[in-house]
């Protein structure tokens, strides 16, 4: 029979600075319903990645002193990097999507034109403020106390040409999805969605940008780079292959069955998301779900503010798993939820230290001490308890006898275990992870309470009369370990396969269907004594110790980015070598708008990508009388923004006075010379 497939994406995330706790949580929640979809059995596709472009990153690179995909890759592929946390937090995402990959950035052109053939996407006029000195475009609600918010001036009324998306002719589709069905939740978000921004009018969106660079190019019609959002959404699709040949899922896992966002970005994914997809004529994603926040004291974890926690100090001292679990046993996925550290180390030692470490150790090193770590012949599940479990399973609950009986506590347990499956399976249907792990936590404790009704050391005082009962309690607390140790495993899976190990479980009995099989495990298992899963954490300690590590990481961060070094206009003779001269042939040459100076140039510089690089030589050279020439530039300046264009590196010309006058000659090379020549 073919496997059922789950396809389940998170953000594609901002490299624009490191990741914290919250970009953190909602990685964490998506892995943990990928792993628990692939425990079901389904074929899961899980999808992370980083959304590259914009005028942030293109800011942030110059500030550097790097290039942009300098900028993102460090931060991507960098030293403790997204790639690294990811690592690190044990994600387990089948893919991950670059919007600076190739595949992407041709297929985004092409979703781009296809919109525009299909007529949602026609060509107008962006009206907004612009400041001169910054040669920045910003819209009233970007503006600080009315001006410029980069450098503090005035600013214009201004215009630039822009391309704009019908999403106004989407409303009313967009309205019954949001109303009439499913397609968002939590449901409350809905109302915020119809009245917020659709009731109001929905208004054309704005879809291309000419006042920057940093972006995919909009293929007929370079100027124009594709507004963000546009490039970021169509990921959950280029990433399966999407009008590219890079991969090949598209049929097979489209529509997802749900994107994960935070509440932010809802807007993005519930409106705008739908109606590109309506006018590509694609269906629709199932679902998508608007997480909630984790705030620091009351407030949003910023950069800006400060106040982020970072994931990597947090999972090296307390440990991954332990993180993880935090994480989701905390906050109801769908609400905000105040992170503090006291909180993340009462829940290690309550839930894992206290209660399923406890749980797990006396256990195993019970069944070491009275039974030399296997149990006898005869321990195991008993038809009746077998039976009882069946039933539980099938009818999804069956009230434990209560009475005088014997094993009234052995019933009450198994029934508690027996039914664990399918309320943990209710409940992660709906993304509420909390829930999930209360429902094994109450399993858990009823296994505690369970060792102390049974009192195995006074059975152990006489094992002649009291042995087998003793080894069937025994056996009962290993299998309770084994359901709950599956169903864990999507959120701790190192310490939960830790744990199946410990109470000798066999592959066959920790799959899904043996967690609702009571009875799966041998009764003659032998059990393994292990580390401590969970140490007990002193809470002065670790707060101390999170201080410093906090303080250390601020140091070590204070050069973030390894910098290539800058040329200063007068230079030592070795920092001269340093500058890359190249032998560049033009691929295009254009004026640039509002500028009498500027030339732009599209050039082979050799490395198979165009270069672009703007020169102040308009008053001496026409544009099309340079198409062809080999050039000399220097290609590894820091790139520099001009009337809003970047410019990457610098053209070599001869200066001179003619009568009077500057002069400039550009320096022309041999056509011979291969473009890319390295010139020394
Ligand atoms: N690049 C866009 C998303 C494009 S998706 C097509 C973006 N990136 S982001 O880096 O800002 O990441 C936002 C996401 O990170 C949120 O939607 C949320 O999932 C997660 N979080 C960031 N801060 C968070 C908290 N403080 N708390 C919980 N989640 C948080 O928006």
């Amino acid at each position: 029979m073919e496997k059922k497939r789950f396809y389940i994406t998170t953000p594609i995330y901002y490299p624009s600075d490191k990741l914290h706790i919250g970009h953190t949580y909602c990685t964490v929640a998506t892995d943990a319903m990928a792993r628990y979809k692939r425990l079901t059995g389904c074929e899961v596709m899980f999808l992370t990645g980083t959304d590259e472009h914009g005028q942030k990153i293109e800011d942030k690179a110059r500030e550097a002193g790097v290039t942009p995909q300098q900028f993102v890759d460090n931060i991507v592929q960098g030293d403790r990097g997204i790639l690294d946390l990811w690592r690190l937090m044990n994600i387990s995402n089948d893919r991950f999507i670059r919007t600076t990959d190739d595949y992407h950035v041709s297929a985004i052109q092409k979703i781009f034109k296809k919109m525009y053939d299909n007529g949602d996407i026609y060509k107008g006029k962006y009206v907004g403020k612009y400041c001169k000195p910054c040669e920045s475009f910003w819209t009233d609600s970007q503006l600080v106390d009315g001006k410029c918010p980069d450098c503090g001036r005035e600013v214009q009324d201004a215009e630039e040409e822009a391309y704009f998306f019908k999403l106004s002719k989407y409303a009313e589709k967009i309205q019954h999805l949001l109303e009439d069905t499913d397609f968002l939740e939590p449901r409350s978000r809905v109302n915020e969605m119809v009245n917020n921004f659709i009731k109001p009018g929905l208004e054309d969106l704005c879809v291309s940008r000419t006042s920057f660079t940093w972006g995919i190019p909009v293929d007929f019609d370079p100027g124009h780079v594709v507004y963000v959002w546009v490039d970021a959404l169509s990921n959950y699709i280029t990433a399966l292959g999407f009008l590219n040949d890079r991969y090949d899922d598209y049929e097979k896992f489209w529509p997802a069955d749900v994107h994960f966002v935070g509440k932010e970005i809802v807007r993005f994914h519930s409106i705008i998301w739908p109606a590109m997809l309506m006018s590509l004529g694609e269906p629709l994603p199932k679902k998508v779900f608007g997480h909630g926040w984790l705030l620091l004291d009351g407030g949003k974890m910023s950069k800006s503010k400060g106040n982020v926690v970072d994931p990597y100090i947090l999972a090296e001292l307390f440990g991954v798993d332990a993180l993880r679990f935090f994480l989701l046993r905390t906050f109801p996925f769908g609400s905000d939820g105040n992170f503090s550290n006291e909180a993340l180390i009462q829940t290690i030692n309550v839930d894992l230290a206290n209660d399923l470490g406890n749980l797990l150790s006396r256990t195993v090193s019970m069944v070491g001490k009275y039974f030399g770590g296997q149990l006898p012949e005869g321990s195991g599940a008993s038809e009746s308890d077998r039976h009882l479990a069946e039933e539980c399973v099938k009818e999804h609950f069956i009230a434990a006898p209560v009475g005088p009986e014997d094993n009234a506590y052995d019933m009450s347990l198994i029934v508690q275990a027996a039914n664990l499956r399918n309320l943990y399976e209710d409940q992660m249907e709906r993304f509420a992870f909390q829930n999930a792990l209360t429902e094994i936590f109450k399993v858990i404790g009823r296994a505690n309470k369970y060792i102390d009704e049974n009192a195995p050391w006074v059975l152990a005082k006489d094992m002649e009369a009291n042995g087998s009962r003793l080894a069937h309690v025994m056996y009962n607390l290993l299998e309770t370990l084994r359901i709950c140790a599956i169903l864990l495993t999507p959120f701790i899976p190192t310490s939960a396969a830790e744990v199946l190990r410990q109470i000798g479980a066999c592959e066959a009995c920790s799959t899904w269907e043996s967690a609702a099989a009571w009875g799966s495990l041998s009764g003659t298992v032998t059990v393994q004594r292990g580390d401590n899963l969970f140490p007990r954490i002193d809470t002065d300690k670790a707060l101390e110790q999170l201080e410093a590590a906090a303080e250390a990481a601020k140091k070590a961060a204070l050069p973030s980015l390894e910098i290539e070094p800058q040329l200063e206009e007068k230079v030592d003779f070795d920092t001269f070598c340093k500058s890359d001269f190249r032998a560049v042939k033009v691929k295009d040459c254009q004026s640039v708008k509002k500028s009498d100076k500027l030339l732009k140039f599209t050039l082979d510089d050799g490395t198979g990508t165009d270069r672009q690089i703007l020169s102040g030589i308009a008053k001496w050279y026409k544009p099309e009388e340079l198409i062809g020439k080999t050039l000399m530039a220097i290609v590894n300046l820091p790139p520099r923004k001009m009337m809003g264009q970047e410019s990457q590196g610098m053209l070599i010309s001869a200066v001179h006075t003619e009568k009077g006058e500057e002069c400039l000659n550009l320096l022309i090379l041999d056509d011979k010379i291969p473009a890319g020549a390295k010139m020394c």
